[in-house]
């Protein structure tokens, strides 16, 4: 079993530091301060992967802004998207004639995003835009727009800040490869 591993006995490398994504929420914060001067958005962070980045983030937005949270579930358990998407926790609040904000932890395929701002949209947002923290560009099989991320990131499985090994490992202080074997326990279970 790896439950219990401590970090180093699970990741390979690290891929972000702590201080990468403190600079990516910097730059990203200082961005969407002047896109949204003006401006009231709605933050919706998606859970569950979202939360460590859109704290950072959000407090690096100088700009009023409210916060909402939408679950919409893509990947069961596993870490291989099934396709099917649905909402799993919705948001509380009223979407329409907002400027709504998603923001992700990764966009991988697309198909979840595509899900969020289509979902949005037909509620009636003014505008819908998403900011994640990584873009695995490369594995895109809808096209969907990701108008803010903080890195591209190639198609190996990652984890910490927030991204998750069958639901494990979001606190990780940093964004790493899992090693290959910690995968294989699972696979093989
Ligand atoms: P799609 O494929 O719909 O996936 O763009 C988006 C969601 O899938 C999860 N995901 C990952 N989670 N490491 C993770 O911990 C990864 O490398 C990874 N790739 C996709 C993630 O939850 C994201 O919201
Ligand atoms: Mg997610």
């Amino acid at each position: 079993m790896v439950k219990g591993d401590k970090i180093n006995d699970i990741i390979d490398h690290k891929l972000f530091s702590e201080d990468d994504i403190h600079e990516m929420c910097v730059r990203l914060g200082k961005q969407l301060t002047e896109d949204y001067a003006g401006k009231r958005p709605l933050v919706v962070g998606a859970l569950k992967g979202a939360i460590y980045f859109l704290t950072d983030l959000t407090r690096q937005m100088d700009v009023a802004h409210q916060l909402d949270f939408l679950d919409v579930s893509s990947y069961g358990d596993g870490f291989e998207s099934t396709g099917k998407i649905k909402v799993v926790t919705d948001m509380s609040a009223d979407v329409k004639d907002r400027d709504v904000l998603i923001v992700e932890d990764i966009v991988d395929t697309g198909l979840t995003l595509k899900f969020m701002k289509d979902l949005i949209k037909k509620r009636g947002a003014k505008s819908v835009k998403c900011c994640a923290m990584l873009n695995k560009e490369a594995c895109r099989e809808v096209d969907v727009d990701v108008d803010y991320y903080g890195s591209k990131v190639g198609n190996e499985f990652v984890v910490g800040f927030g991204l998750d090994f069958l639901n494990m490992y979001r606190n990780i202080p940093y964004v790493g490869v899992l090693k290959p074997e910690v995968i294989q326990k699972y696979v093989n279970k």
